[in-house]
C-alpha cells in the first residue's frame, strides 16, 4: 500500500498524470525517514527539513504536522517490518502544458514505506570503500530535491566501482558523499563540511555530532582537502538509511590501515543508544 494525494492504495494501481511537472523537470522535494521498531525517526526535523526544502522551490506544505503523522503512521503499521524506511515527496504538480515557469498548482504527494535492511555488524566490522570525484553538483545543494541526476551518476559509478560511496569535493575541499555526510577523524579531532549551501543538512549528521561530542570527541565544522581526507585516521559516512558507516579505503588507499577506528565505534554504539530513546 502506498499514499497518493489521498489515497492509501496498491503501489501498482497508484498513476500521475504525464503533465506532473515531477515527472517533467524533476520539480519537487523529498525526504527519506528511518523508522525503527514501528517508531518515526526524528519525524520533527524531518518535517522542519521538508518545510525549508518547500519553502526553498515556493510550494506551499499541503499538511500539517498531524496530517503528516497520520498518514506516516498509516504506512508504518502496514509495512510487515518493525525497521522501516519512509520515502515522501511532493512536487509542484501537474499544469496543462509543459513551461519552465510555474504557475500555483496542486501539488502531488506521494509516500511508501519499505523495509529497513541495515548493514551487518560483520559487515561494519569490515569497514567500506569509496571513491572520490569532483562535485559537479548545482549550488544548492542544501534544497532536497528530486532532480538528482548528478547523484544518479555518481551511484552508477560507485556500483561500476564497487564501493559503497563516492566523496565529492568543490574547489578542493570535501563537501559530503553523492548520498550521505562525511566526517573525519585528524589528530582526534572530528571534521565535517559547515552546513550550507555546498551540502545537505542531514539529520544524521546532527546525530554524529551529538554523538561525538558524548563521546568527547572535539567537533570543527570546517571544509578539508581531498589529502587530509585520504591521510586522516578514520572516515565516516551518515545518512537516515546507513546511520554511520565506517569507510576504511579511499580511493584504494587504506585509512587506518584498513581497520575501523575505535571513534567510530563509540558514536555507533552512541547512535544505536539514541535508536531506543
Ligand atoms: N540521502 N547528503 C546527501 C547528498 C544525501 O542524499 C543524504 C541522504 C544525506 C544525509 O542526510 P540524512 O542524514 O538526513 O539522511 C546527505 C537519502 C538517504 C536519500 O537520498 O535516499
Amino acid at each position: 500500500m502506498v499514499y497518493l494525494n489521498g489515497d492509501f492504495i496498491a503501489k501498482d494501481k497508484a498513476s500521475i498524470s504525464v503533465m506532473d511537472r515531477g515527472f517533467l523537470f524533476g520539480d519537487g522535494v523529498y525526504e527519506v525517514i528511518p523508522v525503527y521498531q514501528g517508531k518515526i525517526f526524528r519525524l520533527t526535523e524531518h518535517l522542519n527539513r521538508l518545510q525549508k526544502s518547500l519553502d526553498s522551490i515556493q510550494i506551499t506544505n499541503p499538511y500539517l504536522f498531524d496530517q503528516w503523522l497520520d498518514i506516516l503512521n498509516k504506512l508504518v503499521s502496514n509495512t510487515s517490518t518493525p525497521d522501516q524506511s519512509l520515502y515522501l515527496q511532493i512536487t509542484r504538480g501537474a499544469d496543462t502544458q509543459r513551461k519552465h515557469s510555474f504557475a500555483t498548482l496542486t501539488p502531488t504527494v506521494y509516500v511508501e514505506s519499505n523495509p529497513l535492511n541495515p548493514k551487518t555488524e560483520a559487515e561494519l566490522a569490515q569497514g567500506f570503500s569509496a571513491i572520490t570525484q569532483a562535485d559537479i553538483r548545482w549550488s544548492r545543494c542544501d534544497i532536497k530535491a528530486t532532480s538528482l541526476l548528478s547523484n544518479i551518476l555518481y551511484a552508477q559509478q560507485a556500483k561500476q566501482h564497487q564501493v559503497e560511496e563516492v566523496i565529492l569535493s568543490r574547489d578542493g575541499q570535501i563537501t559530503e558523499g553523492a548520498t550521505s555526510n562525511v566526517f573525519i577523524i585528524k589528530d582526534h579531532t572530528l571534521f565535517t563540511h559547515p552546513t550550507g549551501e555546498h551540502i545537505l543538512s542531514g539529520i544524521t549528521r546532527d546525530l554524529v555530532l551529538e554523538s561525538a561530542s558524548a563521546c568527547g570527541m572535539q567537533v570543527n565544522e570546517t571544509p578539508f582537502p581531498v589529502d587530509t581526507l585520504k591521510n586522516a585516521d578514520e572516515v565516516w559516512i551518515s545518512s537516515s538509511t546507513r546511520e554511520v558507516m565506517p569507510i576504511t579505503t579511499v580511493d584504494d588507499q587504506p585509512i587506518n590501515h584498513g581497520k575501523v577506528g575505535e571513534k567510530w565505534l563509540c558514536v555507533y554504539e552512541h547512535y544505536q543508544q539514541l535508536k531506543n530513546d
